[in-house]
């Protein structure tokens, strides 16, 4: 048995598809549907790691509404009608379809399921409700209790001790590159979970890279047999 005893997953690009907002209202914005929702995801990260810098602290659902403003303002379409809705779509985004399965098998293996994320509790609880997968959680971490965001090594280690074990044992799943940079460099056995089949980032953490979160528990749990299912 691999000493691994929780299974800890980012949220947001790992559970929850943030393009899953704008794509479900992708007829009503037209051809800068995916240019808004690019922009839109991206400066949500960027601000909260200028604030952290800054040493001040946003909550990730106010950057989440400064950030549509921006990628809005950027197609020309400040103050459209749609920015509610789009808050809205954001509130209860899909679940990648591997997810489900991943959580179960974790379960069935014996291990504890953990969310850890730089959202607020408010958008995680919503989430998971919307996305059926309260039930298959164990325990919600959020960075919100700290005022702080991944990846400052504070919140892995806090994380950890929440969760109640040491870094190794925990088997963390991102598929943002920076935040599976963090928690490696914590030492918290991780795999990346390379999603869109992007270039290597950050080369000096060595972080592995799979393709979707079924290949991360192979990986990670290795080929023992699974108990048959009655
Ligand atoms: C999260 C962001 C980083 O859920 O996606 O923590």
């Amino acid at each position: 048995m691999s000493d691994l005893t929780v299974a800890v997953f980012d949220a947001y690009g790992t559970l929850f598809d943030v393009h899953s907002a704008v794509a479900r209202l992708a007829d009503a914005l037209g051809p800068e549907a995916p240019r808004i929702s690019a922009l839109w995801r991206q400066k949500q990260l960027e601000y909260s790691w200028t604030y952290a810098l800054m040493q001040r602290y946003v909550d990730f659902w106010q950057l989440t509404c400064d950030a549509l403003d921006f990628a809005l303002a950027s197609v020309g379409r400040q103050g459209d009608v749609m920015r509610d809705r789009l808050l809205d779509a954001y509130r209860t985004l899909d679940a990648y379809a591997d997810v489900p399965a991943a959580l179960d098998g974790y379960h069935r293996r014996g291990l504890r399921v953990a969310v850890f994320s730089n959202a607020t509790p408010e958008m995680l609880d919503r989430a998971l409700d919307a996305a059926r997968l309260r039930d298959r959680v164990d325990e919600v971490f959020s960075v919100h209790s700290l005022r702080r965001y991944k990846p400052d090594a504070r919140v892995y280690a806090d994380a950890a001790k929440a969760f109640r074990v040491a870094p190794a044992a925990i088997a963390f799943h991102s598929s943002n590159a920076w935040d599976a940079a963090g928690a490696t460099a914590s030492g918290w056995s991780t795999r990346w979970i390379n999603r869109a089949g992007g270039p290597a980032e950050y080369p000096s953490l060595a972080v592995p890279a799979v393709r979707d979160l079924a290949q991360a528990q192979q990986a990670f749990l290795g080929d023992e047999r699974e108990p048959e299912i009655p």
